[in-house]
């Protein structure tokens, strides 16, 4: 097992370390590299039929449930096809609305769990076209699917998602690329421009993982504390969402993430002194609100870990600290913001002395309901 984890310490960090080649490897063949355009020659449905489809649903579990909210953000804004996202335990005993023009994407780091599996099979019934975004290969997701989209992180051991969580969010930003392109909603330029940002990713992923240590002493220092938060706008919430529980999965230090613009309606009441506040502000539209949102936090006396973009040399002056992330497309920093939360995951466990890899009461795949 030594051997296996190849000179890391845990599964955990070494899929974490993993990251600039698993995200390279989603990328891979399906970026053109001369047109800077996305191709897909793994979907066997026409571009007609793609084109047609007005309306998704995105059932997933977890980690992959957060990174469709990733996915739907920017499905969204690339096509204007409007995408909801659903737990799939949930999903799977509503009675959804689908139209003749409606997309399943099911997201399954195993392909295998239980409530995700049974929520593609009640879509199929009802006759529904299901495209699977999965990292196993022979999976029950991949078999059963219309259409599989594989994500090609490799072998992930830790209980706790982080490479196949990447590569879950590239993969969708690779589909919502084609989707576009297919309508006609981007143009080529367009794309290309998006492109040439998500081929910088693994280099970016690289420099943060060189660059750790004060995210490292920052979770040395909330490994006593009995509760914190996250908070963030957008893509930032969405990541934040990740953030925390990734914390609570191995660390078992009670987090919570929120919409901040929600902390008024309740949250703001838990905020006292010295309460540690994890604050993404990375998204530029609504940079201003965050900043508010900090200020009102700090003033009931949080202790606030701002994450900024490369550039700004703003939020150091309302947060105690800054993680600042290198320079990409707005909607493209979920990739990035996701690897200092994994590390703070990562070494608040350590430092309470717990076992990376292997949650209590946690299984990598949930087969049963
Ligand atoms: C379990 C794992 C999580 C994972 C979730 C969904 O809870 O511990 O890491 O995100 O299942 O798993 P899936 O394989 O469907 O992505």
């Amino acid at each position: 097992v030594q051997a296996e984890k190849g000179g890391f310490d845990s599964f955990m960090l070494k899929e974490i370390s993993e990251q600039p080649q698993s995200v390279r490897d989603t990328m891979g063949a399906r970026i053109d590299s001369e047109t800077k355009q996305i191709v897909m020659p793994e979907l066997k449905m026409s571009n007609e039929q793609l084109s047609a489809y007005d309306r998704i649903y995105i059932v997933a579990c977890g980690t992959s449930m957060h990174a469709g909210l990733v996915g739907k953000d920017v499905i969204e804004k690339l096509t204007r096809v409007p995408v909801e996202v659903a737990v799939a335990s949930e999903f799977r005993y509503r009675d959804p609305i689908y139209t003749d023009n409606t997309l399943m994407i099911v997201i399954s780091q195993s392909g295998e769990t239980a409530d995700t599996l049974a929520a593609l099979r009640e879509a199929k019934k009802s006759g529904v076209t299901v495209m699977a975004v999965t990292n196993v290969v022979g999976s029950s997701v991949s078999r059963e699917a219309d259409e599989v989209i594989f994500t090609w992180a490799g072998p992930e051991i830790a209980v706790a998602s982080t490479k196949a969580y990447t590569s879950q969010v590239v993969a969708l930003y690779l589909f919502a690329l084609y989707f576009a392109q297919v309508k006609g909603t981007q143009t080529a330029e367009q794309v290309a421009e998006i492109v040439d940002h998500m081929l910088d990713l693994p280099e970016a992923i690289s420099e943060i993982l060189a660059d750790s240590a004060k995210i490292r002493d920052f979770a040395n220092s909330i490994k006593d504390v009995n509760s914190l938060f996250f908070i963030g706008r957008s893509l930032d919430y969405a990541a934040s969402l990740e953030g925390s529980l990734k914390l609570k999965e191995i660390s078992y230090i009670h987090s919570e993430a929120y919409a901040a613009g929600e902390l008024k309606h309740g949250t703001l009441a838990l905020i006292e002194e010295g309460v540690p506040v994890i604050a993404l502000a990375t998204q530029p539209d609504i940079y201003e609100k965050m900043v508010s949102n900090i200020v009102e936090v700090k003033a009931r006396g949080a202790r606030v870990l701002g994450f900024a973009v490369e550039s700004d040399n703003e939020l150091i002056k309302s947060v105690d600290e800054v993680i600042h992330i290198p320079a990409t497309l707005p909607i493209l920093t979920p990739v990035l913001t996701a690897i200092p939360l994994q590390l703070l995951a990562y070494h608040a466990s350590v430092a309470r002395g717990l076992d990376v890899d292997k949650p209590r009461n946690l299984a990598k795949s949930v087969t049963v309901e």
